[in-house]
């Protein structure tokens, strides 16, 4: 297939494994694996999808032992892959041209959509690729293989919208969700999990109209819900005969304000509703707690447009002056309800995929990772940022016009200084047509090694370094 410019929304076809050829000193103590995932395939033939989000999902290993790197990558064998194999290729989020109630009853109740190109994450020893289904794609963490499907089943409440990115504590490892069940009265269910089929349910939240909420806060004592006005009728959504795609029923409503669902875990209720004006976001950077406040870092835009930008014709065509992430500090009283002042500090303009050292999950941090641009975005990202939210200084690491992937810490011991250990992204060499992995150190912010890989890697999404992987 011949790859469609710009290079980064091709579709990759080569599955390979190889051990990769390294520039520079990648560290010893760096073992494990980071996996990362994304949609790497957006056409088979004829028949392709419309929307970044909805390209086939490939799941990238890079294996750190003893300062080599392996690499290795494979799509999901999913139904969402057979049926493109077979000249169906149906996005689930943004693509689309059968009846919505035909797709919605396929992707909600009978056999949710499982192109789960999101992220991976692993539970109960087991590892699974996720998206916005409660249907999860379980894989070999050695292989990439695809194993079979887990989907939760009771008895505590479930939903037909999962959230893909669960928090997980960084002191009890503990892993937490939120679900949203569609009804009459749709609820948004929050839970804990130990493994994948065995939850604790915390709290349920009844809503006349569900947002669209692509991640949430979490401290040690609370859940936050940001509940941007990007919302759906759930009795649209089910009607027969209504038309289009998945995400194209949801309406931005900014009158409505952004409200912040706050949820007293040890209680398992909602103990406080604050609401601000409307803005919009994918992606809380962490949450904690600190004097009787809840500091919650989230990338904001000022409205839920920013979807519509990334349809892959105006990607493909470079039209892309559209507005970036703002990196912003949000501080919320957990007790307070209805239109309030929310004091709201900016970080970092234009930031995408904001990221934070695992060992700071849910507790204090100082620095954040992201991968940065210009304000209004007209390329995509080609650095990335090291955030000092202590004193504002932002560190950018960038390499000519090659663009970088979502920036992943991993810390070399839990505990110690914040930012000791290397930061991975992947970076696409546009001239060369292919990609490589970058290994920087944590504090200096400064390139270790970069290995090069055969291909070129389409842009992904999200990472995790798994350290029991060496
Ligand atoms: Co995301």
């Amino acid at each position: 297939m011949e790859p469609q410019e710009p290079l980064g929304f091709h579709s990759l076809t080569d599955e390979i494994v190889t051990d990769l050829i390294i520039e520079g000193t990648v560290p010893n103590w760096l073992s494990g694996s980071l996996i990362r995932n994304g949609p790497a395939a957006f056409e088979i033939g004829d028949v392709g999808v419309e929307h970044w989000f909805d390209g086939l999902a490939m799941l990238h290993k890079f294996r750190f032992r003893d300062g080599e790197v392996q690499y290795r990558n494979r799509f999901l064998r999913t139904e969402a892959y057979e049926r493109a194999q077979n000249g169906s290729f149906e996005g689930g989020f943004a693509t689309g041209t059968t009846t919505l109630f035909d797709r919605l009853k396929r992707y909600l109740f009978d056999a949710p959509y499982d192109n789960t190109n999101i992220i991976a994450e692993r539970l109960g020893g087991r590892y699974f690729a996720l998206t916005e289904t409660p249907r999860w794609v379980a894989f070999d963490p050695e292989s990439l293989a695809t194993r079979g499907y887990v989907q939760y089943e009771g008895p505590e409440p479930s939903g037909n919208l999962a959230c893909a990115h669960m928090r997980r504590s960084s002191k009890t490892g503990e892993m937490v969700n939120f679900e949203i069940e569609f009804g009459r009265t749709s609820q948004y269910h929050v839970y804990s999990m130990t493994a994948p089929t065995e939850r604790d349910h915390i709290c349920s939240v009844p809503v006349s109209e569900p947002a669209y909420m692509h991640s949430f806060a979490m401290t040690p004592s609370y859940v936050v819900l940001t509940e941007f006005p990007f919302v759906v009728n759930p009795l649209d959504l089910l009607r027969p005969g209504k038309q289009g795609p998945f995400i194209e029923n949801f309406e931005w409503k900014p009158d409505r304000g952004t409200r912040f669902i706050i949820i007293d875990r040890n209680r398992g209720e909602v103990v406080g509703e604050p609401r601000t004006g409307g803005f919009f976001g994918f992606h809380h950077a962490n949450a904690y707690e600190e004097d009787n406040e809840l500091v919650i870092d989230l990338e904001t835009v000022p409205d839920a447009l920013a979807i519509d930008t990334l349809y892959l014709d105006r990607l493909r065509a470079g039209e892309l002056d559209v507005f970036a992430g703002r990196m912003e500090r949000f501080r919320v009283h957990p007790g307070r309800s209805g239109e309030t002042t929310i004091e709201r500090e900016l970080l970092s303009d234009g930031t995408a995929l904001p990221t934070v050292s695992p060992a700071r999950w849910c507790q204090a941090h100082r620095y954040i990772y992201a991968q940065g641009t210009e304000q209004p975005m007209a390329e995509w990202p080609r650095e990335i940022r090291k955030i000092d939210t202590e004193t504002g200084a932002v560190t950018v690491f960038s390499d000519g016009e090659n663009n970088l992937s979502e920036p992943i810490f991993v810390p070399r011991r839990t505990g110690e200084t914040e930012d000791e250990g290397v930061v991975l992204s992947v970076m696409l060499d546009v001239s060369d047509e292919r990609s490589w992995l970058v290994v920087l150190d944590g504090e200096s912010f400064t390139e270790l090694a970069r290995a090069r890989i055969p291909h070129a890697i389409p842009f992904d999404f999200h990472g995790r370094f798994f350290s029991e992987l060496d």
